[in-house]
């Protein structure tokens, strides 16, 4: 079966899906986006994401192109093209087309908007939060407005690629006060004792949906949140450590730099909480 994207108002294959080559996604990053997850057939968090989707889009005064409810029923026609069961919806919205021009551009001109389909197998990432991940900290060298969910990710790329190549999975950036910001397409946390500990929302890190539904779920269980930064080297000295994200869910950081954390195995209360959000999730 083909795959099936949207484009600024049609269903067109995947293989030439395309929009223009002066859209200002593409040469300015002057676009955002969003990726909800398809679990058996359901949408997760759609509402969240799309109020997210909302505040990035004013944060670069960017019309909203259409109303929540449209945009919901687009995303479920490309589920529904694509038959798709488990996996995930990714949605961007750009300024628009125009002669490229740093400013705005006159008049008005339409967002463009894409949404593409993708298939995931999440026993995968179940067999993976059973052994959990490393990551490599690194400079922070983003820009100042990571809290808005930009396609400008080249320092997201560049850093996941170097963790990569030291044999990290993922990088965590870190400020030039040597607090943990988040990962390159997640946030960080880490458990001391019986408290969970995630940096604070701020300009700084991106309002993860994960995170906020997490801290919902460990908040009922009655575990203890700390919302605050915390340095490397508290991280390192941490009992436990995770990330959470849309496609990673909540995910065991076994490393860091190189460096084990607790015994180097998912911890207890890890487990416990990949436990709860899939109950979360699945019900
Ligand atoms: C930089 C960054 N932080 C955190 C997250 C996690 O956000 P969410 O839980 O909404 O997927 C992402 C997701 O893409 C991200 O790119």
């Amino acid at each position: 079966m083909s795959r099936i994207a949207y484009v600024n108002g049609s269903y067109v294959h995947h293989a030439s899906a395309a929009v223009h080559v002066e859209d200002r996604g593409y040469q300015f990053a002057d676009a955002v986006y969003e990726v909800v997850a398809v679990l058996n057939g359901k949408i997760l968090d759609m509402e969240p994401h799309l109020a997210r989707l909302s505040r990035s889009l004013q944060s670069l005064q960017i019309a909203m192109p259409m109303s929540d409810k449209a945009l919901s029923v687009v995303l479920n026609e490309v589920k529904r093209q694509n038959r798709l069961r488990n996996g995930i919806l990714y949605f961007q919205v750009s300024r628009g087309v125009a002669a490229r021009e740093h400013g705005f551009p006159d008049g008005s001109i339409s967002p463009s908007v894409v949404v593409t389909a993708k298939r995931l197998n999440f026993d995968a990432i179940k067999e993976k939060q059973k052994t959990g991940i490393s990551v490599k900290t690194m400079v922070e060298t983003r820009w100042a407005r990571p809290d808005i969910k930009t396609v400008c990710l080249l320092a997201n790329v560049l850093a996941k690629a170097e963790a990569n190549k030291g044999g990290a999975t993922d990088a965590w950036f870190v400020d030039h006060n040597g607090m943990v910001t988040e990962g390159t397409a997640n946030n960080a946390w880490i458990i001391k004792g019986s408290t969970l500990i995630t940096r604070e929302l701020s300009n700084d890190i991106l309002a993860g949906i994960t995170r906020s539904s997490l801290l919902e779920v460990a908040e009922k269980e009655g575990l203890k949140i700390e919302e605050r930064s915390f340095s490397v080297a508290e991280a390192k000295a941490a009992d436990e450590a995770f990330i959470t994200s849309t496609t990673n869910f909540v995910m065991p950081v076994v490393s860091i730099d190189g460096q084990k954390i607790g015994d180097g195995k998912p911890g207890s209360i890890c487990q416990k909480l990949i436990k709860f959000y899939w109950n979360y999730l699945e019900n």
